[in-house]
């Protein structure tokens, strides 16, 4: 059997945690291969919304086992509070989450780290969600950094206390001094919730299931826009957010990766700083941020909005071997009587391409676009796929063609219900 992975194509946020949730009952078991608590992936179903952020997706089902990868950064403090969560949803997670021994730790001390950082790059701050990401990211490349495994030793105590000198001293670099306050207290009385539960070698785990043929469904954080060798760098988070990732990310060979699932919303948005070609600053953006509420699922932050950009979806796609496409949030696009679609670039040299450029910044590329029939028919109503009006399908047709992989999934809502699914009209 096969490990099919889940990535997003833009700058995340394109709605992971619902499609994980919808496909999640054809798997045995859904695990998370990177990133952390800068992720806010939301699950509606049955009148309520729930929004996980290093759990995966597939929890709500509990027959479905979910593991929580060692590439992963977990931090332990938001982990107790979004199983707690759960609890109070009547969900034990206990009994079908298995947390890597080899995810990396998030000490209250990174998050000072990242906010002292992001304080000193000033008007180039790179917008993080200052969750303590790159800090636990540069800890774990740097051979220093603690891992969940580590919690079990009679030392743990020792190991933190000299991981924080370390924090400390960099912080008193920028100027500053680290206060933990009772951050410190949280932090322990977390790290003894996570000992109960279960810790495991998970890449045995994975392995292992694949060899008894069971079903592997990869969640990926984040998008590949984010990606820190492929996106927008340094506008990008600290992880492999693209499918080897999720090789690395939980011990699973290239040879057994199967279908991979490319995510995407029927416009494009991003968090934080840094180029976004297709953004629109006016009042076309703002209609696409209300009706769409695109607002963060982790910081609030409302999140920036353009077109769909075809240039960074076929360079998603090509980086990521994406075999299916899911369009989410088409029901958004309802009011617009026209859709615009950017096809190429425009280079100052002149040159039209439809390449990703090393520099995406606004004044050294700008967006060529096609215009397409808007709808106008709410497609949240529909209930199957053969009723799509024609303008829909045109705008799947057109994006299947320039794209070259089918659209199976088109997502009109955020509940699990509202999922059409469809056979591809001419990819
Ligand atoms: P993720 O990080 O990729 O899991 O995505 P988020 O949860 O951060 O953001 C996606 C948002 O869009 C959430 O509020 C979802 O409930 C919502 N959503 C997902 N699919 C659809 C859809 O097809 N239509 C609408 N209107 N909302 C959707
Ligand atoms: P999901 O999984 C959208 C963005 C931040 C910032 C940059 C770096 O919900 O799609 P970091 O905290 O990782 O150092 O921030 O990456 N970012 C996200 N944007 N969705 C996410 O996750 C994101 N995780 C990080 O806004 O620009
Ligand atoms: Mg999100």
């Amino acid at each position: 059997m096969a490990v099919d992975i889940l990535i997003g194509l833009q700058w995340g946020d394109e709605g992971k945690g619902k499609i994980v949730d919808v496909l999640a009952p054809t798997y045995d078991i859904v695990a998370r291969f990177q990133g952390g608590p800068n992720a806010g992936h939301t699950l509606e179903f049955e009148g309520t919304k729930h929004v996980l952020h290093q759990i995966p997706s597939g929890i709500f089902h509990p027959e479905i086992k979910n593991i929580i990868g060692n590439g992963v950064v977990l931090d332990p403090i938001v982990f107790r509070t979004e199983m707690q969560k759960l609890q109070d949803r009547g969900v034990d997670a206990s009994q079908n989450l298995f947390v890597s021994k080899k995810a990396s730790l998030i000490l209250p001390s990174h998050k000072v780290l990242d906010r002292v950082s992001e304080e000193a790059l000033g008007s180039g701050k790179i917008g993080s969600t200052l969750k303590g990401i790159g800090p636990t990211y540069q800890d774990k490349i740097g051979r220093v950094g603690l891992r969940v495994g580590d919690i079990l030793a009679a030392d743990f105590k020792e190991q933190y206390n000299k991981l924080v000198e370390r924090h400390r001293k960099t912080v008193e670099f920028y100027g500053q001094t680290l206060e933990l306050g009772e951050q410190e207290q949280n932090f322990f009385e977390a790290v003894d919730y996570l000992r109960t539960l279960q810790l495991v070698d998970s890449e045995y785990m994975i392995n292992e299931a694949l060899q008894s043929g069971q079903r592997i469904l990869a969640e990926g954080a984040q998008g590949a826009l984010l990606d820190v060798d492929f996106g927008t760098y340094p506008f990008v988070t600290s992880s492999s957010t693209i499918v080897a990732g999720a090789c690395t990310g939980l011990g699973v060979a290239p040879k057994h990766i199967g279908e991979v699932y490319g995510i995407f919303k029927a416009y494009c948005t991003r968090v934080g700083s840094g180029p976004f070609p297709t953004e629109l600053l006016d009042e076309v953006g703002e209609n696409i941020r209300q009706a769409g509420r695109e607002f963060g699922s982790t910081t609030g932050r409302p999140r920036r909005c353009g077109w769909v950009d075809l240039p960074s979806l076929k360079y998603s796609i090509m980086l990521n071997g994406v075999t299916q496409l899911n369009m989410m949030k088409a029901d958004v696009l309802t009011e617009f009587d026209t859709i615009q679609v950017c096809t190429h670039y425009k280079l100052p040299s002149g040159e039209i391409t439809d390449k990703v450029p090393h520099s995406m910044e606004s004044d050294e590329l700008q967006p060529v676009y096609e215009t397409l029939p808007g709808w106008k028919v709410d497609l949240n109503k529909i209930e199957k796929v053969d009723e799509l009006p024609a303008a829909f399908n045109n705008y799947l047709a057109f994006l299947e063609k320039h794209l070259q992989v089918p659209i199976t999934i088109v997502s009109v809502g955020p509940d699990r219900k509202s999922t059409l699914r469809r056979e591809a009209v001419n990819a």
